[in-house]
């Protein structure tokens, strides 16, 4: 949802944590999206990229 917020469409498969398609860097770690949340609190600068991987 933050993603969308932003303008960023992120690939998507099991939406359930299982698959990894939809795997994202968030300052320096790698997260799956679909389960993924936001840390709330102050907020801070998000550095996201799209995680490389010859298998997708
Ligand atoms: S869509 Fe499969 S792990 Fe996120």
């Amino acid at each position: 949802m933050a993603a969308a917020a932003a303008g960023v469409s992120i690939p998507t498969g099991c939406l359930g944590g299982s698959c990894g398609a939809c795997e994202i860097d968030v300052n320096g770690t790698t997260v799956r999206a679909c389960v993924a949340v936001v840390p709330g609190g102050r907020p801070v600068g998000l550095i996201v990229e799209f995680a490389d991987d010859p298998h997708w």
